[in-house]
């Protein structure tokens, strides 16, 4: 199994990525840190913790991270996913698993060493951890096997501006300094995760499932459907952590990047130039039924399916 860490603004979609993470067979996760993101850090650490004990994976360590990007104030995206974080999914708030006294860069850093040239890092918030865990260990784009990151807008529109996509724009002085740092990364951004929905139908289908995946899926769903009364939404987290599972997801390009920090209407914009000699790998296609498919075997989708066990980690990092 591969070994992963996430690290999450949980989100809607982040705990959906959880949920795939914890049941995809090919992934153990080490360990979950978290960021100041869709909502603030304090909450996005709760939710991270509320998803996992729902799942029964409370052994698996939580380390909190940056509170705010970088050189930035934090803006949050509640509008999409709730005041809470999780659109008010009723799961259990009881959060009993442990919360390290290791910050998130710390983590990313000493799981790096024990795991040497084998872990991936999925990374579905703001790119602040990372960015401050490279200042601690610059081998860490050599430690690290790879990264799989949720963010950019490569050749298409952005998500809070024309131009950006939400991680990318919420810390972009965080996505440069991971950029120039030289990992093998591949970008997950809006060009392909905006193709994966989960459909109000295949929502309503799962009213009927009684077990704890897939109540999970239909209850941090309810505030897309209900509130914001979309009829479909894209599983942009999910996606990333399938990738690390399964990199043959997707197809991408080799290329150079670079994400603009000022002016302010630029904020975030990503920038790729095709380079065969590129760490960065920007995915450009994606087989959305195969991934459906993985997302749907592993959370237990399927009508008639048993109960789903989450897998975890067995030791702290
Ligand atoms: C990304 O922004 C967040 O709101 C989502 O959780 C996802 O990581 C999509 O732009
Ligand atoms: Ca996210």
């Amino acid at each position: 199994m591969i070994p992963i860490i996430l690290d999450v603004d949980t989100g809607v979609d982040d705990a959906l990525a959880l949920g795939l993470a914890l049941t995809a067979r090919e992934l153990s996760v080490m360990a979950v840190t978290t960021v100041a993101g869709n909502v603030d850090l304090e909450q996005t650490t709760r939710n991270s913790r509320r998803v996992l004990d729902w799942l029964g994976a409370a052994a698996v360590p939580v380390a909190a991270g940056a509170s705010r990007p970088l050189l930035r104030p934090h803006s949050d995206a509640r509008p999409s996913h709730g005041p809470d974080g999780l659109g008010g999914a009723s799961l259990p708030t009881r959060q009993s698993g442990p919360i390290l006294d290791a910050t998130a860069p710390e983590v990313i850093v000493r799981t790096a060493r024990r795991y040497a040239g084998r872990l991936r890092v999925v990374c579905l918030g703001p790119l602040t951890n990372v960015a401050m865990a490279v200042r601690l260990e610059p081998r860490l784009p050599v430690l690290i096997e790879r990264l799989v990151v949720m963010g950019g807008a490569f050749a298409v529109s952005g998500n809070v501006t024309p131009v950006a996509e939400f991680n990318v724009w919420s810390d972009p002085e965080a996505a440069s300094i991971v950029i120039e740092a030289g990992f093998d990364a591949v970008w997950v951004g809006l060009d392909v995760t905006t193709i994966i929905r989960l459909t109000r139908v295949e929502w309503e289908r799962l009213a009927r499932l009684p077990h704890a995946t897939a109540r999970l899926v239909y209850e941090v769903s309810r505030w897309a459907f209900e509130e914001c009364r979309v009829e479909s939404y894209a599983l942009h987290d999910p996606l990333a952590v399938a990738v690390a599972a399964r990199p043959e997801l997707v197809a991408g390009e080799r290329a150079r990047l670079a994400v603009m920090t000022s002016p302010e209407e630029k904020r975030g914009q990503t920038l790729y130039v095709p380079d065969t000699n590129a760490t960065d790998v920007v995915a450009t296609k994606v087989d959305a039924e195969a991934f459906l498919r993985l997302f749907r075997n592993s959370l237990g989708l399927a009508d008639g399916n048993e109960r789903v066990t989450a897998r975890s980690a067995v030791d702290a990092p």
